[in-house]
């Protein structure tokens, strides 16, 4: 590298470094308001037209997040159905820079650089959340275990790996928990596979945060994974990732530059080739812009391709996608022509055990349902994993809190705690099933 090389490598960081310090800025100017009434049906309307961000996520959203450039747009709707509201937050870059202390406090800061470094990151954090940089770290030393595997499956838009971690169930043989009966003995278990995503949406960061505990727990603990192979990407978009870590912490889609809009981005849980088009939008500016065609993002390729591989082992039992926020699991299918699912019934009862478990861990209230049952979505991964794979299981999680994306990072360790307890009880049943399909 010559020396003119170096010094704009150095210069470059220093840039990305200042401008890692305001993640708001984007965000000046935006609102959000309180409908005083409820009214799905313009809201949904609001939303395909790309024209406001709901901000509840457990039911019908009565909070809306609101640009400068489509606020003129959104009152004119709102005042013509009647729907009268107050302005809760008048500027979220402020409120975000007073409500997002710790994350931003310097002394967290300063101790996540120091506890996970490209030499030395041998397990993810559970105080802070990581850089994108951060996880590749972790993932690097990661695969020097005897049971990892770390691969990229492709590349994001802006050229980033979209890494791929197996957990090889093999390296497990002769550890079982104590009091396994033979019949459970791992040797003597049919192959079955599960499949976890993290990360798809940029600003969800408990998902990847949490994910990356349950491949470091399932790593180092033979009595989790029972005998299971176990693929997971933790970080299924990592430039919008970066993106919220840069210029914009509510940022939710990749960065595709779409042509012919001012608005950038594909929400990569629309753009799946299974009822693709329906609860999703049409407009670029849509949070949940469909894309131009179904799978016409390379991240959404690259884990199509990755899945089918796994998929033709004819193993898969399982596939969870984990998102933020609301405290729920869904299941399949989003769109209302296609219910109800296959093992429908199953599903059910296998989310029971899990939301019930996780909510004896710290006493929250996590909830099962249809995915439909909450609000129109398909083109998901789940959805496609469902329709098109045939899994058997197919969720889509929905970790802490109950109101925003801007979790605090001591949710990380009990957040990731509830959660593997809850796998704990999934996995074991998954591996007593007598069959796969
Ligand atoms: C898992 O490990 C075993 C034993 O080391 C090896 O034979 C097998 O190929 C591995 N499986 C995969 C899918 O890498
Ligand atoms: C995935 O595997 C299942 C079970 O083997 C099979 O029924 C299904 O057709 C496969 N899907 C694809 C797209 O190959
Ligand atoms: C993995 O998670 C389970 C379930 O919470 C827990 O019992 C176990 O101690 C954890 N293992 C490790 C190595 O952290
Ligand atoms: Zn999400």
């Amino acid at each position: 590298m010559s020396s003119w090389q170096q010094y704009v490598g150095v210069f470059l960081l220093a840039v990305v470094t200042s401008v890692a310090s305001d993640n708001y800025k984007e965000l000046t100017g935006n609102q959000v308001w309180k409908l005083n009434q409820e009214d799905e049906a313009t809201v949904q309307q609001l939303v395909v037209d790309g024209l406001v961000d709901p901000l509840d996520h457990s039911g019908p959203s009565t909070s809306l997040r609101v640009t400068p450039e489509t606020a003129g747009l959104v009152k004119e709707v709102l005042d013509q159905a009647g729907i009268t509201y107050q302005v809760i937050v008048q500027d979220l870059a402020r409120y975000l820079r007073v409500n997002d202390v710790i994350q931003r406090s310097q002394v967290r800061k300063e101790l996540r650089a120091q506890t996970c470094t490209s030499s030395s990151c041998t397990a993810p954090l559970t105080d802070n959340y990581m850089t994108f940089d951060q996880m590749e770290y972790y993932l690097a030393q990661l695969n020097s275990h005897p049971r990892v595997s770390v691969s990229s499956i492709g590349k994001s838009i802006e050229g980033r790996d979209i890494w791929i971690v197996h957990i090889n169930r093999s390296g497990c043989e002769g550890q079982e928990p104590i009091g396994m009966t033979p019949r459970f003995a791992y040797s003597a278990m049919k192959r079955r596979t599960v499949w976890l995503e993290g990360g798809i949406h940029a600003r969800e960061w408990i998902s990847p945060a949490v994910t990356l505990q349950i491949i470091h727990n399932i790593t180092h603990d033979c009595s989790m994974g029972r005998g299971l192979e176990v693929y997971v990407v933790p970080m299924a978009n990592p430039d919008g990732y970066v993106h919220t870590w840069t210029n914009n912490r509510l940022w939710r889609k990749n960065r595709r530059n779409n042509p012919d809009s001012s608005c950038d981005g594909v929400d990569l849980n629309r753009n799946w080739d299974f009822d693709y088009g329906v609860g999703a939008s049409p407009h670029p500016c849509g949070e949940t812009y469909r894309g131009t065609s179904a799978f016409s993002e390379p991240e959404t390729q690259a884990l199509r391709e990755a899945m089918l591989q796994v998929n033709s082992t004819g193993t898969l039992q399982m596939v969870m996608a984990v998102h933020s926020y609301g405290q729920l699991l869904l299941y399949p299918y989003g769109g209302p022509a296609s219910n109800p699912a296959p093992y429908k019934e199953k599903m059910e009862n296998l989310g029971k055990l899990f939301v019930n478990t996780v909510n004896k861990v710290h006493d929250k209230t996590y909830k099962i349902m249809n995915a439909n049952e909450l609000y129109p979505a398909s083109g998901t991964s789940q959805d496609w994993a469902k329709g098109i794979l045939k899994a058997k299981y197919a969720y889509t999680l929905e970790l802490r809190s109950k109101k925003t994306f801007v979790l605090k990072p001591d949710e990380i360790l009990p957040t990731g705690q509830e959660v593997l307890e809850g796998l704990k009880m999934v996995f074991l049943a998954l591996a007593r099933e007598k069959n796969t399909q």
